[in-house]
């Protein structure tokens, strides 16, 4: 695979699951990889060690993210939205905030993060996500709706971003790049699940595709049942 003439990447959580295949597409493709994480999770990169430079720290820490996308072309970043303290928009904000003037950033999060008005979610989605959200407030783990906030301070920015928006994830092979669509409801998408191999494969095609600059694609496996279904539907 080729850099598209990117050399250097930073992965924005990079010890989660999605962050470790983020960093070895990223590192399969050429790019040189700088990674962040928490202290206390830089052990699960610990087979990567020899082959990227971690930044460890909280991503939504100002002066961790400062040094770590220092000379980077692209960024890629995980928004978590755990604990009750808008880590998922701090993390946004950090990366819009100190990223290299021109560089690629791609942030993941769930197809819940609205664009505008023509997603269409079903009443099942919808609940559910209320419920959730909700529920996870209640109990102070995680913050749903500061991914919505974050996806909001991203749309608002005139940086060259592009915010992946996953549906249900499953571990498995990769089956290959993601079928994307603008928007939540669109039939190609019913089926709702990507492997999560792939969601970070997309991620990383997203940092040399300026066709997905200021984009949201929502995305499904490219062999879940409603992609292929409608698999020449633009
Ligand atoms: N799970 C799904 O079904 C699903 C569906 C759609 C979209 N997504 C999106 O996919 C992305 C990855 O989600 P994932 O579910 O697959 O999880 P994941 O890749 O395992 O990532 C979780 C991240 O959160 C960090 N984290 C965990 N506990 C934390 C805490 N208490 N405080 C701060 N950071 C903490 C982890 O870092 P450590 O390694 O330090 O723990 C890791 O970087 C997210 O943007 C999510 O919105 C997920």
């Amino acid at each position: 695979m080729s850099t598209g003439g990117m050399r250097r990447v930073c992965v924005i959580g990079a010890s989660g699951k999605l962050g470790q295949y983020l960093v070895r597409h990223a590192l399969d493709r050429g790019h040189e990889v700088v990674g962040v994480c928490r202290e206390r999770s830089v052990g699960k990169l610990a087979g990567l060690a020899d082959r990227i430079t971690v930044v460890p720290g909280d991503t939504n820490d100002p002066a961790v993210i400062k040094r770590a996308v220092a000379g980077c072309e692209g960024v890629l970043t995980v928004l978590a939205p755990w604990g009750v303290r808008q880590y998922s928009s701090g993390t946004a904000q950090a990366v819009l905030d100190h990223a290299e003037p021109g560089a690629r950033l791609v942030f993941s999060c769930g197809w819940h993060v609205a664009r505008d008005g023509a997603d269409q979610y079903t009443w099942r989605f919808r609940a559910t996500v209320r419920l959730v959200t909700w529920l996870a407030r209640l109990v102070r783990a995680v913050e749903i709706d500061d991914q919505v906030e974050a996806g909001r301070r991203i749309f608002a920015s005139d940086r060259r971003w592009t915010l992946v928006r996953g549906s249900d994830l499953e571990e498995g092979e990769s089956q290959g790049l993601p079928v994307w669509r603008r928007h939540v409801g669109d039939p190609a998408l019913a089926s709702n699940l990507t492997r999560r191999v792939d969601f970070a494969l997309f991620m990383v095609a997203a940092l040399t595709d300026d066709t997905l600059v200021q984009e949201a694609p929502a995305i499904v496996g490219r062999l879940a049942p409603s992609a292929l279904a409608h698999a020449t539907a633009a």
